[in-house]
């Protein structure tokens, strides 16, 4: 596979040869989305659709295996999106990987205060601006080695709705980020911008609560975004497309339309396009996580999105893994420490240890078991030496006169306010008041 033509952006450039290739998948510039000229189809193809590209994508530039991009998303705000993506970066990072957070919850970005950073001397806000060029001159340190993090705007809601250039610049600069691990915080909701990082991610983590109100949302979400995909990789089926248009499925929780329904119109048309279809819907998996959850039936409601997700959206849902609801997470946001660093004993750290190396790792077998004992030690090492922080003592507290109240997801009157980016802007006007 000499002189390929390859796409990227809508644009065209070559040709290149398979070692350039690879230089430009390592670099980030280049990626499994983006698209290869095919001779044979005498088409633009997906790279990841061609088998003699496959090595092209499975080492980085350290020579390890390719990086894993994961993104955390919820239908709901409040269910504990944050929390767990810094204590699951923790424990990776504790494992020894290089791993960079990403703050991308634009609206209501907290990530740095749960890690103790109380105002971040960079912040996404630096690259939006342009005042930073690349992400990788806004990635902060953490106190643990081997984590660092980018940090969400701060007080900017208006960056919840990038332009669509300002987004792909975003995506292509994720791409190039070194590191092992990328984990992205999204935020709540289904609008495009975290659909599509959504859908970006190797491992796409859905957090959900057992309340029926999460469910419904986290369901929601989960049908955007397979739509979104199925109506992205069918772009060149117009027939195909108006079908996905029709009415009855388009609203997240209709269900007078299966996608099942979908595939038996769409059979009738197009061959080819059901193949696609029927790929989509298979690689199309997202891993969800329980959260809070208090009392054991309530594991039941993991089980009961998995099979409506079978049912309604032909898709397997993984169960990931369920964590506890614990009042040591709740001291952890207070203490501004990942909740696994703040007690790793406790219900919800043991929880998340093993959600993590068992089922998003697959470590298995005996000699996990001496593994897991020296993590433990290491993350117990790790929690003596965290800094503490204090200051939220003196933070600001949740009241009807912040500017915010009655828009903001976190409103909890007389608690202290988590979304401590915006404590300026509310300082500012509670003194004015
Ligand atoms: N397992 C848990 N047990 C108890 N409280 C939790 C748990 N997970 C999250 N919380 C609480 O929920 C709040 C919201 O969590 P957060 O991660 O900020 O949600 P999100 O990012 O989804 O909006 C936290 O401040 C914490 O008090
Ligand atoms: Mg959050």
């Amino acid at each position: 596979m000499e002189n390929l033509f390859i796409k990227v952006d809508e644009k065209e450039f070559g040709p290149v040869s398979l070692k350039e290739l690879k230089d430009l998948a390592k670099e980030g510039s280049f990626s499994r989305e983006d698209y290869i000229w095919s001779e044979d189809l005498d088409e633009w193809v997906p790279a990841e659709h061609t088998v003699e590209l496959k090595d092209v994508f499975t080492v980085n530039t350290n020579g390890h295996f390719k990086k894993r991009i994961y993104a955390v998303a919820s239908g709901k705000g409040g269910v504990g999106k944050t929390v767990i993506s810094s204590s699951i970066g923790v424990g990776l990072a504790s494992m020894g990987q290089e791993v960079i957070m990403v703050d991308a919850d634009f609206g209501g970005a907290n990530m740095h205060t749960c890690m103790g950073i109380l105002e971040p001397e960079l912040t996404f806000f630096d690259f939006y601006t342009l005042q930073k060029e690349t992400l990788s001159d806004i990635v902060l340190d953490t106190p643990v080695e081997n984590l660092r993090m980018i940090s969400g705007a701060c007080g900017t809601l208006g960056l919840a709705n990038p332009k669509y250039f300002q987004k792909q610049r975003f995506i292509r600069e994720l791409k190039k980020l070194q590191a092992d691990s990328i984990l992205i915080d999204l935020g709540a909701g289904s609008g495009f911008h975290t659909v599509d990082l959504f859908l970006l991610a190797d491992e796409k983590i859905l957090v959900m609560t057992p309340e029926p109100t999460s469910v419904f949302e986290a369901f929601g979400f989960i049908k955007i975004c397979l739509l979104r995909d199925l109506n992205r990789r069918l772009k060149k089926y117009p027939e195909a497309l108006a079908v996905l248009a029709k009415d009855g499925i388009n609203k997240p929780n209709n269900i007078q339309l299966t996608i099942g329904d979908l595939m038996t119109e769409i059979e009738k048309i197009d061959e080819e396009a059901l193949n696609i279809f029927k790929e989509t819907l298979a690689g199309f998996s997202p891993k969800l996580i329980l959260n809070m959850v208090k009392a054991r039936d309530e594991i039941k409601e993991g089980q009961a999105i998995q099979a409506a997700a079978l049912d309604l959206l032909c898709i397997n849902v993984e169960l990931l893994g369920y964590i506890s609801f614990d009042f040591q997470v709740k001291a952890a946001v207070k203490a501004m420490k990942p909740f696994l660093l703040f007690d790793p004993k406790a219900k919800a750290s043991q929880d998340l240890s093993a959600l993590i190396r068992v089922n998003l790792l697959g470590k298995k077998g005996v000699r996990e078991i001496l593994e897991r004992r020296r993590w433990r030690k290491l993350v117990e090492n790790y929690s003596r030496e965290y800094p503490e922080q204090n200051i939220l003592e003196n933070g600001t507290i949740c009241s009807v006169r912040c500017f915010y109240w009655g828009d903001c997801e976190y409103e909890d009157g007389g608690s202290h306010c988590p979304v401590r980016h915006l404590e300026p802007v509310l300082k500012e006007r509670l003194v004015s008041s």
